[in-house]
């Protein structure tokens, strides 16, 4: 099987290593890729905004399966387009990335489908801003509904602060602020059966402590130690199972993968928000665990087959940890250049945003590498990952050197 990868980070270079694994997988081709990704599959360069550019690439390498990596491609539509053209797609219609692309959107699914979420108002004027900032106390909760890159949501104790992002948003969903630890887990959907995966923490703050501004992440674990053992069957029950149910009555059936992002609170699982792909930095700790055949398992999912599947898992224990450039998430500095990559055991380096040059590899993104490590516990995987995180250089850069901390000190406790 020929397979396209849509997408150029980190993510796409853990599912890239995932997708070549895979026997079935005869030919990879990523476009546009990294030069991480550079180094075992081909790239194209391309705009993943140009639906058209991705089709005529599916077309002429007579591609058999295309994954589609980030969010913006599928919410313009790319899958539709390359499905109308007869092509297995792995990531779900314009229509059904709205679970992603529309915040409202998904509160209005979420409540069809009966799925736990933050109670919630969604304003365009001023007037209802102050009604539904008053109808729920500090802290608060302010969403742009439409896709923000990561900057839509402002979680502040200040009023005038959360008005502020209210007023600059067009349309703002206003919810109640969850408590408690939160947990992604994503779903391989056909449109009709949903497969759970085992569930990964994610740290969005910018700075140790959990300080510092929203990112798309810093690093990420899995497995949670702590987490409830029944966790995975509640979430299918609870969340994924309706939400894919409800999608396919609607007439839009979700293929491809759906990110449930859940708080534990102490009244149950609430959804905090969905996304329409793969995590990014959860996937460099997922994929590394999976032990079954992803471009199998994603090429069933694209062709309505996934009936009966259930994932296997390796033992181990994954830790990522991201290096970051110089001033991200604000003003990230590009054009350093990165040294100090190393081969160690038991530890994936993944290209996030990084560009080749004459002069070497250089930075040229906000999150520049990802960092895994694995091991028989969480231990022994941020060992691995810091050791290896603490030997690459680039002027400025930074990360977090708390990713799994907690957990890990609970594991070995028990
Ligand atoms: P999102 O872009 O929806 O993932 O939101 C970014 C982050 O904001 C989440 O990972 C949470 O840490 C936080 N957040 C979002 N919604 C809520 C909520 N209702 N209560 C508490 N924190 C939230
Ligand atoms: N790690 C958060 C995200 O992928 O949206």
């Amino acid at each position: 099987m020929k397979i396209l990868l849509v997408g150029s980070g980190g993510r796409e270079h853990a599912l890239g290593v995932g997708l070549q694994a895979d026997p079935a997988c005869t030919e990879l081709h990523v476009a546009p890729g990294n030069p991480g990704i550079a180094q075992f599959a081909k790239c194209h360069p391309l705009v993943i905004t140009d639906n058209q550019a991705i089709l005529e690439l599916a077309q002429q390498l007579h591609i058999d399966l295309v994954v589609v990596g980030p969010e913006v491609p599928l919410v313009n539509g790319v899958a539709d387009l390359l499905r109308a053209a007869g092509i297995a797609v792995f990531g779900p219609s314009k229509a059904a990335a709205q679970l992603e692309g529309s915040k409202n959107f998904a509160k209005e699914v979420m409540r069809d489908a009966g799925v736990p979420t933050a109670h919630s108002f969604t304003c365009t004027t001023q007037h209802e801003i102050e009604i539904a900032l008053d109808a729920f106390d500090a802290p608060y909760v302010v969403k742009d509904d439409g896709l923000a890159a990561g900057k839509g949501v402002v979680v502040t104790n200040d009023r005038q602060e959360a008005l502020e992002h209210a007023l600059a948003c067009k349309r703002v969903v206003i919810e109640e602020y969850l408590d408690g630890p939160e947990v992604s887990l994503f779903g391989i959907s056909d449109g009709t059966t949903i497969v759970p995966m085992q569930p990964a923490q994610d740290f969005k703050r910018a700075l140790d402590g959990d300080q510092g501004p929203n990112t798309g992440g810093m690093g990420a674990y899995s497995p949670l130690p702590w987490a409830p053992s029944d966790i995975i069957e509640d979430t299918y029950k609870q969340v994924l199972a309706p939400m894919i149910a409800e999608m396919a009555a609607r007439g839009t059936p979700f293929v491809g993968l759906l990110y449930a992002g859940l708080a534990l609170t102490d009244h149950g699982t609430r959804v905090i928000e969905f996304n329409a792909r793969f995590g990014d930095p959860e996937t460099q700790v997922l994929i590394p665990l999976l032990k079954t055949p992803l471009a199998t398992l994603l090429y069933k999912a694209a062709t309505k087959n996934l009936n009966g599947t259930t994932l296997e898992w390796k033992e181990d224990s994954a830790v990522t940890v991201v290096l970051a450039a110089e001033g991200y998430p604000a003003t990230p500095k590009s054009g350093g250049a990165i040294t100090g990559f190393s081969s160690i055991d038991n530890v994936q380096i993944y290209h996030a945003g990084t560009s080749a040059t004459e002069q070497g590899v250089v930075a040229s993104g906000g999150r520049v590498v990802t960092v895994t490590g694995i091991g028989e516990d969480l231990t022994e995987a941020r060992n691995r990952a810091y050791r290896a995180i603490s030997q690459i250089r680039l002027a400025g850069s930074f990360y977090r050197t708390d990713i799994a901390l907690n957990a890990s000190v609970a594991e070995k406790g028990n």
